[in-house]
């Protein structure tokens, strides 16, 4: 059976579950952050996933009108301002990848807060990736090496795949599975070092739509999967 560490969700399609019933796009976030609450809890109690990669904001969705930015911050603020409590009881532990510019001073100790908070809880590692950008996470870990050589820590030689891997944004395992929700094929600048072989899966139901039900089916799925890592089938 395959492994199953590190599970990545794309989470797409809040404006149009709001668009298909009438409603304004903040309703369909408001009601995407109720499910991504209840998946978190569900992924927690499966025993096998060590940690859950969440997108929810990337760096390009700073484009979005100001409105929309602005009700997403507030969102953002105050789920993890009652986070900590919730998630003490079933030790999850929230830590964040993604750059601080241009989030507000007041969003990002929102975000410190939450990881001091739960930092020694043991169960699932809940990994928000918020103004992240899976090429500017490569370009932020080169420059940290690129700041050791000059500084003569390291030598060119001790650059290597792994070396590089720990100067990411968190030290995780590799992804083992994406999935993307709302029926959209493409990868958007999602932990892109990291998916080198993960298993994909694009699912049409729309985030707010993704119940414990589609999570349970997508998970079933990945474990018929084949993972041979460019190896052959023994
Ligand atoms: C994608 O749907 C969703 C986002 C860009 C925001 C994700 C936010 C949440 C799930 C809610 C808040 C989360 C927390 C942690 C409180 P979309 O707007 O791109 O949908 P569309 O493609 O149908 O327009």
């Amino acid at each position: 059976m395959e492994k199953l560490r590190h599970v990545a969700i794309i989470v797409d399609g809040n404006g149009r579950w709001a668009k298909k019933r009438g409603k304004i796009r903040s309703e369909g976030h408001l009601a995407g952050s109720k499910m991504l609450e209840r998946i978190i809890l569900h992924a927690s109690r499966k025993t096998d996933i060590e940690v859950l990669s969440l997108y929810v904001f990337s760096t390009e969705n700073f484009k979005r009108s100001k409105d929309e930015v602005d009700y997403l911050m507030n969102l953002f603020m105050k789920w993890f301002s009652v986070s900590s409590k919730k998630y003490k009881k079933d030790d999850i532990k929230i830590i964040f990848s993604g750059r601080k510019e241009p989030l507000s001073d007041e969003v990002y100790s929102s975000m410190k807060k939450l990881e001091e908070r739960t930092k020694d809880h043991k169960g699932l590692i809940v990994n928000f990736c918020l103004n992240y950008g899976g090429r500017a996470e490569i370009v932020d870990a080169s420059k940290k090496i690129a700041n050791e050589l000059k500084e003569g820590l390291i030598e060119e030689k001790d650059i290597t795949e792994e070396y590089f891997s720990t100067k990411l944004y968190n030290k995780l395992p590799d992804v083992d599975y994406v999935i993307r929700t709302s029926g959209e094929q493409r990868i958007s600048n999602f932990l892109l070092w990291e998916i080198s072989y993960a298993e994909f899966l694009f699912t049409p139901e729309y985030f707010p739509d993704f119940d414990e039900k589609c999570f349970d089916r997508a998970i079933e799925e990945y474990y018929n999967r084949d993972r041979r890592f460019g190896n052959v089938k023994k």
